[in-house]
């Protein structure tokens, strides 16, 4: 029987507090993330040839990733104009923090950014998007999930690429979109919009199906040995943020919370030295605008 659920991304304390969990129990950190995807993904940046770019980043929650892209692109060329686009005030503030912090030590002089707290789907719809061919990169990190109509968003958003320019997405691949599929059989509605990186793929091919794409496979991996601990917090918290549902144990009837845990163990997960990993794969989708 299908049952009703709170939906984890209507719930922004919530939300932040259950992925900052998830992210203590990663295999790699986010700086050996953020390396490998500056080395593989973005080339060290080498296609920027010009001496000011502009660069919008979506969905950067508290900018802990976009610190070591600024970086990067600060020491590469002159002028740097980062927009981020991010929903959440709380976690504006917190790159505000690191934005001070960085210019109190003098390293982002060269940098310029602007914060609009909204979803993307209003930032697009603002009048000065109007004009096409604006951005030389966009980037957007494990937050398309939660964009309404991705695949009309992302035709929406390669229009105000530059010519030559890139547009960077991540999302998990496989697992993960395997298990949301799962428990979508047991609730009423979909927890978010799109499932992962496959799904998008799959919308991507309908909305602009011409259009130069590159894909990138980074293995990763979430400890879930707490989600079998019923008394666990943290476990909890992953699984909540596993199943974006608040509250899953509560919420969810027993019978089916076990079928899911089984699920994940047997289906989603490998073992590391006697623990117990989530197959939390991530798939970069690299787009060139010619
Ligand atoms: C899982 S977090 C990822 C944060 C960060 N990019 C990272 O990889 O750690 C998803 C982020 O997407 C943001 N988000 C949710 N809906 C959004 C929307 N419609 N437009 C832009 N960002 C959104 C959330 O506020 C959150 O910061």
């Amino acid at each position: 029987m299908a049952v009703e659920t709170k939906l984890l991304m209507n719930y922004e304390h919530e939300f932040f507090e259950r992925y900052s969990t998830l992210c203590r129990y990663r295999r790699t950190t986010f700086y050996e993330e953020q390396q490998w995807r500056l080395k593989n993904t973005f080339q060290d940046f080498s296609f920027c040839k010009d001496t000011a770019i502009s660069v919008l980043a979506i969905g950067s929650g508290d900018g802990t990733k976009d610190v070591y892209i600024i970086d990067a692109l600060a020491k590469k060329v002159d002028f740097v104009d980062y927009v981020v686009v991010e929903p959440s005030e709380s976690e504006i503030q917190k790159f505000k923090t690191i934005e001070s912090s960085k210019q109190d030590r003098g390293e982002w002089k060269n940098v310029r950014l602007t914060y609009h707290q909204m979803a993307l789907e209003e930032f697009l719809g603002k009048p000065w998007q109007d004009k096409e061919n604006y951005f030389d990169i966009i980037i957007a990190i494990h937050c398309a999930y939660f964009i309404s109509n991705p695949g009309q968003i992302f035709h929406d958003l390669y229009k105000i690429l530059k010519k030559g320019g890139t547009l960077f997405n991540t999302m998990s691949v496989d697992a993960w979109e395997k298990i949301l599929q799962e428990a979508e059989k047991h609730h009423s509605c979909r927890t978010i919009s799109s499932y992962g990186s496959m799904e998008l793929r799959q919308k991507l091919g309908q909305t602009m199906p011409n259009v130069n794409m590159k894909i990138l496979r980074r293995k990763n991996g979430i400890g879930v040995d707490e989600c079998f601990r019923e008394e666990s917090k943290d476990g909890n918290d992953i699984l909540d943020f596993i199943l974006q549902i608040v509250d899953v144990r509560k919420n969810i009837p027993e019978e089916i919370v076990d079928k899911l845990l089984i699920y994940l163990r047997e289906k989603c997960c490998h073992s590391v030295d006697g623990k117990l990993y989530f197959d939390a794969d991530d798939e970069d989708i690299i787009i060139v605008k010619e």
